[in-house]
């Protein structure tokens, strides 16, 4: 009885903290950037600078304050040249990937896009790992108590 209490107390723990834990990305603003890119925890200091960089392509972005944060992984080529990769911090709300291209932009072909909620899932290029990760961790926790307490 005891040892289950205490794998329960543990599994438990465990989760709080990836919960609790602050998210961290990988972040980098041109494509040579991108081939070695940097690791920063999301504040609103570091989204904002995303932002900042959003908005040199995009119209409309807007300022924001978050309490969470998104991972950002965009990619732009045009002749299969990549000319604009972008990986950082997000606030969700600005919806980076449907933003439109300034109009002297707007031949740039997006070629991947995402945004994700587990830390380091902006890994360059193979982005993985969705918000889903934490659901998946929940439904297994779910599980083991079932089996444990059945
Ligand atoms: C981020 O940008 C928002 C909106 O412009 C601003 O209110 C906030 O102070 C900025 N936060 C940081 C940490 O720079
Ligand atoms: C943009 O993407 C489309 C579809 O993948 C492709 O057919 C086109 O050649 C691309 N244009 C440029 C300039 O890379």
């Amino acid at each position: 009885m005891y040892r289950k209490t205490l794998i329960v107390s543990i599994l438990v723990a465990f989760v709080c903290v990836q919960i609790a834990d602050s998210l961290v990305c990988y972040t980098c603003v041109t494509p040579k950037d991108c081939k070695s890119p940097k690791k920063v925890t999301c504040t609103n200091a570091a989204a904002n600078e995303t932002s900042h960089q959003l908005s040199v392509y995009h119209q409309n972005v807007r300022d924001l304050t978050s309490t969470r944060f998104d991972c950002l992984a965009m990619k732009y080529t045009w002749n299969n040249d990549v000319i604009h990769q972008l990986h950082g911090c997000v606030h969700p709300s600005v919806a980076a990937c449907s933003l439109t291209l300034k109009p002297a932009y707007a031949h740039y072909n997006k070629t991947r896009c995402l945004t994700c909620s587990g830390d380091k899932c902006n890994k360059s290029p193979a982005g993985r790992m969705s918000s889903s990760t934490i659901t998946i961790v929940a439904s297994v926790l779910g599980l083991l108590l079932v089996k444990i307490y059945a």
